[in-house]
């Protein structure tokens, strides 16, 4: 299984299709909200038909009852990986859990991960603007320790988190770090960013690449020597 999901942030079928055709093998991608929002969720099924595995990266927010709504309703679209946001709090998460296991009906349900802090938050941001005190550290632990007692599998942090996480939570809770940077690579809106190697190095399981991959000049190229420096 690839180490690397591909963030399919493009605004319609045609480039999407154009992007997969690039590669022979099934691969896991990102389907977030700019596809979801332009093509639908049809788009789902495109992606699925070509093989590859998928991250549906919606990120729900909103009172319990509403995400566990929303998450029955996800259940079924065949993705292995669904999220929403750990600061939706404990019964949030735990109802999200609960959606997918009724939306799933005694099948397998959709891993559920939870967004901790993004990546492209910084410490003064977190401090002034979302009103949390101390270190991105201390909340992001924090949070994948409430994702974990609500029953999620995982959670989305940074690379410079990923080690606390499997300390504070166990090997088997899954890390997933987007803000991946090749090391000549602008950092674009993202703040707290590593390389591939380094990802290698704290033990995440699965890293997710957009723009590093999806804007170089030989996509299919710059994904294999991201998946090798995974490996
Ligand atoms: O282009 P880039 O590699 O920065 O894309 C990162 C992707 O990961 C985007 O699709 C973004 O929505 C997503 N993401 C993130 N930080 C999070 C959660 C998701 O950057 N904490």
């Amino acid at each position: 299984m690839s180490k690397t999901i591909v963030a399919l942030d493009f605004s319609s079928k045609e480039e999407v299709v154009n992007f997969l055709n690039q590669f022979d093998e099934p691969i896991y991608v990102k389907i977030g909200m700019e596809l979801t929002y332009a093509c639908g969720l049809d788009i789902v099924k495109t992606v699925k038909e070509m093989g590859h595995h998928i991250f549906l990266d919606l990120k729900l927010h909103d009172i319990p009852n509403t995400v566990k709504g929303g998450m029955k309703n996800l259940a079924n679209l065949g993705v292995d990986i669904v999220n929403c946001h750990a600061g939706g709090g404990i019964a949030m998460m735990k109802a999200a859990v609960e959606g997918l296991e009724i939306g799933a009906n005694g099948g397998k349900r959709p891993l559920c991960i939870a967004v901790t802090q993004l990546t492209s938050t910084s410490k003064e941001a977190m401090n002034n603007e979302l009103g949390i005190p101390g270190d991105v550290m201390d909340c992001v632990v924090k949070y994948a320790l409430n994702a974990k007692e609500a029953g999620m599998d995982g959670v989305v942090c940074s690379v410079l988190e990923a080690a606390a996480i499997k300390k504070a939570c166990g090997p088997d809770f899954l890390t997933v770090t987007p803000g991946i940077r090749l090391a000549t690579d602008s950092k674009d809106d993202q703040k707290r960013v590593a390389t591939p190697d380094y990802a290698k190095e704290q033990g995440c399981d699965l890293i997710v690449v957009g723009r590093s991959i999806t804007k170089s000049a030989n996509p299919k190229e710059t994904y294999d020597l991201i998946e090798n420096m995974m490996k």
